[in-house]
């Protein structure tokens, strides 16, 4: 079972509680239990369990992209149990040898105090931006029935305005330069109901990215 907590494309967390349900579950099943965990650091109001607290059998997946600012750097990390590390050591020798040096030594400034403050102050700057585009969406119309708790996501439904959420999110991006993400990426549950807004910008571009929506909405 491979899971994402915080997850994208929703922002949401699974509690420890039901992690520790699912993780006991697979193992009951003979299963493996993957949770990618990119978005941990980058959670509001609350912290993010991890599957590490109530197994050893997991594995955890995570990366140098989210929380550290480091997309494109393509360094990450697996954190597998004991019994399975040869194995990994095996694929990772085959399939890239080594992370490059110079993203080595960029994630050690990661971890540099300076580094962590722009790293905390730029988590209060997503809050922010999260605390202001919810509201304003659902004004707008979308519904969103949670406030996610992590991750720079909110998963709208368009139903209000489009029975077809790629051609809506075409439609928006051709006429208002706004860009969205259809659901169609995300899986199969109600895709063409479903929109991503991803609040990785300006505060001032979300407000004019609304009014934009606004106003074509309005037509
Ligand atoms: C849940 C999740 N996992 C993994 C990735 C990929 O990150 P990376 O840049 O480390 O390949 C993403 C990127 O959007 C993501 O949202």
């Amino acid at each position: 079972m491979l899971l994402a907590s915080p997850s994208n494309p929703t922002g949401t967390l699974i509690d420890q509680r039901t992690l520790a349900a699912i993780a006991r579950f697979v193992e009951s099943r003979g299963g493996k239990l993957i949770v990618d965990e990119i978005y941990h650091g980058l959670v509001y109001d609350t912290g993010a369990p991890t599957v590490l607290a109530v197994s050893d059998q997991a594995f955890v997946v995570n990366s140098f992209s989210k929380y550290f600012n480091m997309t494109g750097w393509r360094l990450g990390w697996v954190v597998a149990p004991e019994s399975h590390i040869r194995a990994a050591d095996v694929l990772q020798q085959n399939l890239f040898i080594a992370a490059s040096t110079p993203a080595q030594y960029a994630a050690l400034a990661a971890f540099l105090p300076e580094t962590l403050a722009i790293l905390e102050a730029r988590r209060q700057e997503f809050q922010r931006r999260r605390d202001y585009l919810l509201p304003a969406l659902r004004e707008l119309g979308f519904d969103i029935p949670c406030t996610p708790q992590g991750a720079f996501y909110l998963y709208a439904n368009c139903a209000r305005f489009t029975a077809d959420s790629q051609a809506f999110a075409l439609d928006v991006l051709e006429q208002t330069g706004v860009a969205i993400t259809p659901g169609l990426d995300f899986g199969a549950h109600a895709p063409e109901k479903h929109v991503r807004f991803a609040y990785t910008t300006s505060l001032d571009k979300l407000r004019e990215g609304v009014r934009r929506l606004q106003a074509f909405l309005a037509h």
